[in-house]
C-alpha cells in the first residue's frame, strides 16, 4: 500500500508524528512538509522533522519539487492524508490553486477520485472554512477535524493524539489498536 502524509502548518504536528510512527515499515510512505509546518513541527515535539525522519523508511520530497512522483497521477497512491490541514492549505485544495506540492498533490488525489482525508485544524471555523470544508466533502473529500472524544475517557495527550491517528488510519483502511473503540 503506497500512502502520502503531507504536513501543513497548523497546530497539531504530534498527529502527523503519531501517524509516521505507527506507518513506518508497514506501507510506501511518502511525507511532504510545508515551509511553516517544519517550524511547528520542531516547536510542538521539540525535535526538527529532518531529524525526526532520519531513521524513518520514507521518501520525503520538498514542498517545492513538482518533479515528485505524487505530482502526476499517473503514479498510482492510494491514500493522501494532510495532517494537519491548515486553513490557507484548505482554502488553496479547495479551489485547486496548486501552487506546492501539498496542493498539488490533493488536486491529483482529487481528480483521480482517490482518498484523501484533510485533519483540519482551526477554532472558531469561519463561513470560508466552512464553505471550503463543504465544497471538499461534495467531491468526496473526508474532512476530519482532530476532535477528541471522552467516551474512551483519554488520561493522556497521547491517548487523544492516538484516537485522532486511529480515526484516520480506519479512513484509510489501515488495521490499528492504538485507541479505545467503543463496544
Ligand atoms: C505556531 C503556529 C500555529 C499555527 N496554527 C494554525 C492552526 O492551527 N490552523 C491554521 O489554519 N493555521 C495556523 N497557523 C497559521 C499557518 O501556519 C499559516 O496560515 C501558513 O501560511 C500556513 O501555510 P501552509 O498551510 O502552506 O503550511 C499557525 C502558525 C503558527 C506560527
Amino acid at each position: 500500500m503506497r500512502i502520502a502524509v503531507c504536513i501543513s502548518g497548523a497546530s497539531g504536528a504530534l498527529y502527523a508524528k503519531r501517524l509516521i510512527e505507527f506507518l513506518n515499515g508497514k506501507v510506501e510512505l511518502f511525507v511532504v512538509v510545508s515551509d511553516e509546518a517544519k517550524k511547528i513541527f520542531k516547536n510542538e515535539t521539540g525535535v526538527s522533522i529532518d531529524n525526526f525522519l532520519k531513521d524513518k523508511d520514507v521518501k520525503y520530497y520538498d514542498n517545492r519539487d513538482f518533479y515528485s512522483p505524487l505530482a502526476s497521477g499517473s503514479f498510482i497512491v492510494d491514500a493522501g492524508i494532510v495532517i494537519p490541514c491548515s486553513v490557507k492549505s484548505l482554502s488553496a485544495i479547495a479551489n485547486g490553486f496548486a501552487s506546492n506540492m501539498i496542493y498539488r498533490f490533493a488536486d491529483v488525489c482529487i481528480k483521480e477520485n482517490r482518498k484523501l482525508v484533510l485533519v483540519v485544524r482551526e477554532t472558531p471555523l469561519s463561513a470560508i472554512h466552512l464553505e471550503n470544508m463543504l465544497k471538499l466533502a461534495h467531491l468526496g473529500v473526508t474532512i476530519l477535524p482532530p476532535i477528541p472524544a471522552f467516551y474512551s475517557k483519554p488520561q493522556t495527550i497521547d491517548d487523544i493524539v492516538n484516537f485522532v491517528v486511529g480515526k484516520v488510519l480506519d479512513l484509510v483502511g489501515i488495521d490499528n489498536s492504538i485507541y479505545k473503540r467503543w463496544q
